[in-house]
């Protein structure tokens, strides 16, 4: 993957990997696609994976695991008590982390019930700079209220901001003045999914825990995909380029009073989560609550041979050759889209490239939903399936229409990607036929998963 190709002399960004094994890609007709988008209700949450070639809907628990992985899943000690795959666990996140309270959980929005349910009262506000859709619905179940404080870099699409994940220093220490005893922790997102898989740097991060620590609110950070947030820091901060990821990661961490993290994303695990805390205080009620609902605390929720896949998984995640490659994936991506005239938020973030459909299809209006009529487009052009993030998944709390191809880790190689931007030509082309949808089916919570649509005529 070239970056830059007018530059001869840069060296292609390889595929830091060699694949052992193979699953085909499944190849469909346009015709055949049509019919079964309309039986899915022009969700493409509802169709069957067996019907998408190049699946872009998540990141998440859709990583290519590595033979070390596979490995130590055979070997994996299956004790349903204090096993030893827990402690390979326990210890990695430890030495990852910095904290010393590891409690698994089968993935991140469990660990999100569990330790909203345990500090979460009714009317109470939770900042971030955004909460991802499951972390918002988490706190709202509680009657508690999801304060997103998002610099305004970024929620501008267009603007290039190396940090566009940081928070609005000012507008978190006024909140947090005003509604101190209202906020039962404060919270950051890294990378912020979001806000278009942007960044957070260092300097925002410390400067985020002197706050909520003056105004003795507990920090406890969203890290589900951290090491792509420290190679960012690590290229785009200055102060920072001669660390390694580890030592970035470390610092990062040493912020904040625990995490919480879904291991399917920087896990390079298809499933896991876990909540990690510096301090013991909030440690017995949680675990309580996980007996009750997702199994013993050195278990939670999981096999064993999991433990082991996101043990591994997170220390592979932090080797620089393979961050170099993975960030190389999506920017190679966002640059193929803005030559053939597609505009993407600038600059890339980390695990996907988020699509403006806003400003690609300005024929279509927000309550019309652009981002929905342009994932159903790229299915029935090339068989993506994509994610709509904007009014479909937000209501009218939407500020950006964004349909996101998010990239599993380890999965597709850079013809993949050439071809596809082959497709997104044909579709740029035809941008203009492109039509709005309107939505006739809706969920009281989450509604984009089971959501159905009816195009405009
Ligand atoms: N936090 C963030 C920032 C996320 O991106 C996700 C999941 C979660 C929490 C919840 O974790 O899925 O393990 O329960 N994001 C996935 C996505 C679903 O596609 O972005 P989970």
């Amino acid at each position: 993957m070239k970056l830059d190709q007018s530059k001869k002399s840069e060296r292609s960004i390889i595929e830091p990997f060699k694949i052992k094994m193979v699953e085909p890609l499944n190849l469909l007709q346009r015709e055949e696609r049509d019919l079964l988008l309309k039986k899915a209700g022009y969700n493409l949450f509802l169709l069957s994976a067996k019907h998408v070639t190049f699946d872009f809907l998540t990141d998440s628990g859709t990583s290519a695991m590595s033979s070390a992985q596979w490995g130590a899943m055979m070997t994996a000690d299956e004790s349903y008590a204090g096993s030893k795959s827990f402690e390979r666990f326990s210890d990695t996140v430890r030495k990852i982390t910095g904290y010393s309270h590891i409690i698994p959980t089968h993935q991140g929005r469990a660990a999100e019930r569990l330790l909203f349910g345990a500090l979460v009262k009714p009317g109470m506000k939770i900042p971030s700079n955004n909460h991802f859709d499951t972390t918002r619905a988490n706190i709202e179940y509680l009657g508690a209220e999801a304060i997103d404080l998002v610099i305004p870099e970024g929620k501008d699409p267009a603007l290039y901001h190396p940090f566009k994940g940081n928070i609005d220093l000012k507008k978190l220490e006024d909140f947090c003045a005003k509604y101190q005893k209202q906020i039962p922790l404060g919270m950051i997102t890294i990378t912020n999914n979001t806000g278009g898989g942007q960044p957070v740097s260092l300097e925002n991060i410390r400067e985020v825990s002197r706050i909520y620590k003056k105004y003795e609110i507990p920090f406890i950070m969203d890290v589900c995909r951290f090491a792509e947030n420290s190679y960012f820091i690590r290229t785009r901060e200055p102060s920072q380029k001669e660390r390694s990821i580890q030592e970035i990661a470390n610092e990062t961490f040493s912020f904040a009073d625990g995490c919480m993290m879904s291991g399917k994303k920087d896990g390079l695990s298809n499933i896991g989560g876990f909540i990690a805390l510096k301090h013991e205080e909030w440690v017995s009620d949680l675990k309580n609550s996980l007996i009750l609902t997702e199994g013993f605390p050195t278990y939670g929720g999981l096999a064993a041979r999991d433990l082991e896949a996101l043990a591994i998984g997170l220390e592979e995640a932090l080797d620089e050759h393979y961050l170099e490659y993975r960030i190389a994936v999506s920017q190679y991506m966002a640059r193929g889209l803005n030559e053939i005239g597609i505009p993407t938020v600038q600059p890339a973030g980390g695990h996907a490239v988020y699509i403006d459909a806003k400003s690609f299809l300005p024929q279509i209006p927000p309550h019309e939903f652009p981002g929905q009529s342009l994932v159903c487009e790229m299915y029935l052009a090339e068989g993506i399936r994509a994610c709509e993030i904007g009014s479909v998944m937000f209501r009218d709390k939407a500020s950006m229409e964004l349909v996101r191809l998010a990239f599993p880790r380890r999965v597709y190689t850079q013809s993949h990607f050439d071809y596809i931007l082959e497709g997104f030509e044909e579709i740029a082309a035809r941008r203009e036929e492109l039509r709005g949808f309107r939505m006739t089916y809706e969920p009281p919570f989450l509604r984009h998963f089971t959501a159905r649509f009816q195009p405009k005529s």
